[in-house]
């Protein structure tokens, strides 16, 4: 059986093997940051490219201080954001020297991504061991999130162990805000939104067409093996049609009521459910572009990308 306990996975984190974790976001392959070995293994099992760096998760601000560098403004906004609101907000910091963190995991850069994943199992085992868990999502590059056990054991085989903690309840990665720099900017939108940032100071859209600071930015990602078509509004033939709020004739509903959190948490899921046959493809009826319906969309549209 590859589902296993909270102890038995703190038992193999130390050891230096992966797990995959639950988060409110979608699972992670968690492994010891600070460890090349399981840093590599979950490259591998990923099929990642090796230039991604992974994020750092930690369950306190203290944690993050002893290698990175937080400024009083970054401080605010993690206690706001992590412990005050407790969204999904990983930050991109400048590393201190003589941090003990797996270069593998940084993939060399000088800056590290550091998240306090707000999952209650998760958050207990940070709190057991004294190192942070480097975890991507527990997926193979390219393809959907996972957001399930299921969705972890079909992706990644029986051979993964993995902490049951139930459907994650947000269902997309994390907003990564990098604030290196004097302004504040959005490298990958997740739940929390540029509106939710601007009234702690100025905040930038990072660009598609700049140096890849987050590869989640590169454009064809999170994606179905099925050719995917955003604001569909009638289903053509093979078509699976992922609907949202009242629509006809829809294979699956993201959210009858219109509600964009539960459309967000169903995403992966039903995305997952439709790439299968009889399908040829998938549509997606539109989504508004508000709040997290923006990150929504921006998964799709690199979903649908061919790059
Ligand atoms: O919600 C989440 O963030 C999930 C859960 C498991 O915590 N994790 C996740 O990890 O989405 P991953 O590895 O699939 O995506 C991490 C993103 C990548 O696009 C990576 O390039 C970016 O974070 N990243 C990591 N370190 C970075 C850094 N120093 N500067 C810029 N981007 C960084
Ligand atoms: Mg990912």
């Amino acid at each position: 059986m590859p589902i296993i306990t909270s102890e038995a996975a703190i038992k193999y984190l130390c050891e230096g093997e992966i797990v995959a974790i639950p988060t409110e976001t979608v699972y992670g392959l968690a492994a010891n940051a600070t460890d090349d070995k399981a840093i590599a293994k979950v490259y591998s099992l990923k099929n990642r490219p090796q230039f991604n760096p992974l994020i750092m998760h930690v369950d306190s601000i203290e944690m993050v201080e002893k290698w990175a560098v937080i400024s009083k403004f970054t401080k605010t906004l993690m206690k706001e954001f992590w412990y005050g609101r407790e969204t999904s907000i990983s930050f991109v910091l400048e590393l201190k020297k003589n941090h003990p963190l797996s270069l593998l995991a940084l993939a060399g850069l000088d800056t590290v991504a550091v998240r306090r994943p707000n999952h209650p199992i998760t958050l207990n085992i940070l709190s057991q061991i004294s190192f942070p868990l480097a975890a991507p999502s527990a997926n193979r590059s390219n393809s959907l999130s996972a957001t399930t056990v299921a969705h972890v054991l079909d992706g990644l085989g029986e051979s993964i162990q993995v902490i049951d903690g139930g459907a994650c309840s947000v269902g997309l990665e994390s907003t990564i805000l990098d604030v290196t720099q004097d302004k504040m900017k959005i490298l990958r939108l997740g739940a929390v939104t540029k509106e939710d940032l601007e009234p702690f100071g100025e905040v930038d859209h990072g660009k598609y067409g700049e140096a890849i600071k987050a590869p989640g930015m590169m454009s064809r990602h999170y994606a179905p093996q099925r050719l995917l078509k955003m604001n569909v509004l009638k289903k053509e033939e093979g078509m699976a049609l992922l609907g949202f709020g009242v629509c006809e004739r829809v294979d699956l509903n993201l959210s009858m009521s219109s509600d964009l959190n539960e459309a967000a948490a169903n995403l992966f899921r039903y995305l997952h459910e439709l790439d299968r046959e009889p399908f040829v493809s998938i549509g997606v009826t539109p989504i508004p572009d508000v709040g997290i319906g923006m990150a929504i969309n921006d998964r799709l549209r690199r979903a649908c990308s061919e790059e």
